[in-house]
């Protein structure tokens, strides 16, 4: 349990590229903690530096739209190892994103590591299906599994601030 609200939670979501999963991830996490009221720090990176710098895919940032939410500012990085100390958890997309952040992780972190969908029940475990190279319906099942994340951590920093 938090000791109290002066500690806005600071996530991390994790994905390859921050370009698709982790974007559309904190929009949807930003959308739902202003929606509640709560502050928080919420930032996302990747794995992989192919991206550095780039906006979301534009398939993202459609789909962002359509739910209301913009995330075309937002501007893809990488992973590093003060993230471990700057977040109190970071949330990886699928397992090969986890195994790589794992290898990066330094000795004094304090961040909790684990899948997004953990937060879901029933969903332990699980990888968000990345929708990079598929069609655009990848896209909305993206956004309804990390909605359904953010609304989880909004209802456990309600339930314990
Ligand atoms: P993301 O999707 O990890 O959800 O941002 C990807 C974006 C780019 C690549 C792979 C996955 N890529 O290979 O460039």
């Amino acid at each position: 349990m938090r000791n109290d609200r002066k500690d806005a939670p600071a996530i991390l979501f994790l994905c390859l590229g921050n370009i698709c999963r982790s974007p559309l991830a904190e929009g949807a996490a930003r959308a739902a903690f202003a929606k509640a009221g709560i502050a928080a720090t919420l930032d996302s990176a990747g794995t992989g530096d192919w991206h550095v710098g780039h906006p979301p895919d534009h398939r993202a940032q459609a789909e962002a739209r359509r739910r209301g939410t913009d995330i075309s500012g937002l501007a893809a990085r990488q992973l590093v190892p003060e993230d471990f100390t700057r977040f109190d958890l970071i949330l990886a997309a699928d397992e090969t994103n986890l195994r790589d952040a794992l290898a990066i992780r330094p000795p004094d972190a304090t961040a909790e590591l684990k899948l997004m969908l953990d937060l879901l029940p029933g969903r332990k475990g699980q990888g968000v299906t990345d929708p990079y190279y598929g069609d655009d319906g990848g896209f909305a099942a993206t956004w309804d599994d990390v909605s359904a994340v953010a609304d989880a951590l909004v209802a456990e920093a309600s339930s314990s601030g």
